[in-house]
Formats: C-alpha cells, sequence, structure tokens
C-alpha cells in the first residue's frame, strides 16, 4: 500500500499517542516524513525505528523560529513539504475558569493553537512551491462541543479556534490547491488520554456509543485519507472521529 507516495510530510509531536501512529502510518503509505516533538529521546528512536525516510527534529511548536529550521531541514532532506499535521497539543489543568491560572490558559493556547498558525505560515511557501498541499489540522471533539467530558476553558477554547482557523486558511489557500482540514478526536488511547481517566476510559465511557475507547491507529487512518489524493476535493472541513458523541 503506498497511498502517500512523493509526499513529504511534517507531523508534530509525533514522539508518542496519536503523532507516532501517524508518523508509522505515513512511513508505510511511501510518506517521507518529518517527525517533530519536545520529547528528543523517543522522537529520535520512533525515527530511527522507521528508517531512511523518516527524520527527527527537535522543535516546540510555540517557537516559530524553529518552525523556519523545520522546514529548511524538511526540504534540504527531501524536497518540498506538501503534507503537514499539526498534532502536538496538551490537555492542560482540568479545573473550572475560577481556579484557571493565566499563565496555564496562555500556555494551552499557546501549545494547541498559536503554532497551528506558525506551522500553516511556515509551511504553505514551501507548499505553494509543490504545488500542492494538504494541512491537518488536530482539533478535538473539545473544538465542537463544550461538554466533552472535562471542566478545561483554554483546551476548549484552543480547539475551537483550531477549527475556525483551518477554514478561514482553506478559503485563503484553495487556489493554490492547497486543502486546510480538521479532525476531531473523542476518546483515543495515548498517554494523553490515559492520564486524564485510564486504560479503559474510566467515567468517560458512559458517553460514548461505541462503548470503548479508539485505538490511536484508527484517526491515523483518517488522517492518512486526509492527507492523501482519496480527499481531493475535500477542504475547510471537520472531521469527528469520536464514536457518536457529539451526535447529541
Ligand atoms: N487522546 C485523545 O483522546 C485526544 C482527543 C482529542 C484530541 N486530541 C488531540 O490530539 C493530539 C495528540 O494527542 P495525544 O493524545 O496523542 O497526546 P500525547 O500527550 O500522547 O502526545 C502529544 C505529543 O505532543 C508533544 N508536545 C507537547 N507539547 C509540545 C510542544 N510545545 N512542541 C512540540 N511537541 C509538543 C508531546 O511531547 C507528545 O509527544 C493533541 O493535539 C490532542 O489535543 C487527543
Amino acid at each position: 500500500m503506498e497511498r502517500l507516495i512523493n509526499k513529504v510530510a511534517i507531523i508534530t509531536g509525533a514522539a508518542q499517542g496519536m503523532g507516532e501512529s501517524h508518523a508509522r502510518t505515513f512511513v508505510a503509505e511511501g510518506a517521507k516524513v518529518i517527525l517533530t516533538d519536545v520529547s528528543a529521546e523517543a522522537g529520535q528512536k520512533l525515527a530511527d525505528e522507521l528508517g531512511e525516510n523518516a527524520i527527527f527534529i527537535k522543535h516546540d511548536v510555540t517557537c516559530s523560529e524553529q518552525w523556519a529550521h523545520v522546514v529548511a531541514e524538511a526540504e534540504k532532506a527531501f524536497g518540498h513539504v506538501n503534507v503537514l499535521v499539526n498534532n502536538a497539543g496538551i490537555l492542560g489543568p482540568m479545573v473550572k475558569t475560577q481556579e484557571l491560572q493565566e499563565a496555564d490558559y496562555l500556555k494551552v493556547c499557546d501549545i494547541n493553537q498559536h503554532s497551528v498558525f506558525y506551522g500553516m505560515k511556515a509551511v504553505i511557501p514551501s507548499m505553494i512551491k509543490a504545488g500542492i498541499g494538504s494541512i491537518v489540522n488536530i482539533s478535538s471533539i473539545a473544538g465542537i462541543v463544550a461538554n466533552y467530558g472535562f471542566p478545561s476553558l483554554a483546551y476548549v477554547a484552543s480547539k475551537f479556534a483550531v477549527r475556525g482557523m483551518t477554514k478561514a486558511t482553506a478559503i485563503e489557500y484553495g487556489e493554490k490547491n492547497i486543502r486546510v482540514n480538521s479532525v476531531h478526536p473523542g476518546f483515543i488511547k495515548t498517554p494523553m488520554m490515559v492520564a486524564a481517566t485510564n486504560e479503559e476510559g474510566g467515567d468517560a465511557l458512559a458517553q460514548i456509543p461505541l462503548g470503548r475507547l479508539a485505538e490511536p491507529k484508527e484517526v491515523s487512518n483518517l488522517v492518512l485519507f486526509l492527507a492523501s489524493e482519496e480527499s481531493s476535493y475535500i477542504t475547510a472541513t471537520e472531521h469527528s472521529i469520536d464514536a457518536g458523541m457529539t451526535a447529541q
């Protein structure tokens, strides 16, 4: 299966969880992948395991200078970038608004939201040179509904923003053959989710019509579709992958 042949992809937050799964899937489908993360040891280990079509770059997504470096290194190694998966994110404190510290609010918005702006701004020139591009912004069901299970004004704010930024950028760059879509996972079995609930989902299970958490690979299948030419007429859309959680 080589559904991503001729694709050069940057995936952020690729050292673990869904980002790791996306990186494994993309390489298996023929893409050349730049994995980035603040977690250097795990990221490098994964890139080594994935072989010559994967490189790791230590990268804090909140730093626009580092984004310029990542794009330059990607172009040097593999050519123009034509896929970007803005995946890195944090949950932040799950506390009510009165207890939420200003610094925590800003940190969540920096990592989850502002990074998406920095990433798209840095990568779009490379996509324009490539003549084609697909940007997949990882939001959340918390970018569709506010009552997704945990109190967190900052997380909801950042994930709603990503959904809007996706549409705005998609409209701007359609004429350049760059598609931009958002993905809205429900409860996925990753270190982030297990830390917030437990392996099986804890109290969250009762809210999930399919009655289980998802494996990261189930989300990778959607991200793969959006990155590939199979989704060539799909842009400016949000894609829930939540076992029905946002149906009501
Ligand atoms: N797990 C879920 O159920 C779930 C649901 C909805 C949305 N999401 C979103 O999916 C994405 C991936 O989540 P996950 O569950 O795999 O999380 P995770 O915590 O398992 O992995 C996130 C990765 O992002 C990296 N990261 C954190 N801050 C960073 C920074 N400043 N710069 C670069 N990398 C950074 C971490 O080191 C980690 O490797 C996130 O955007 C998250 O908000 C997750």
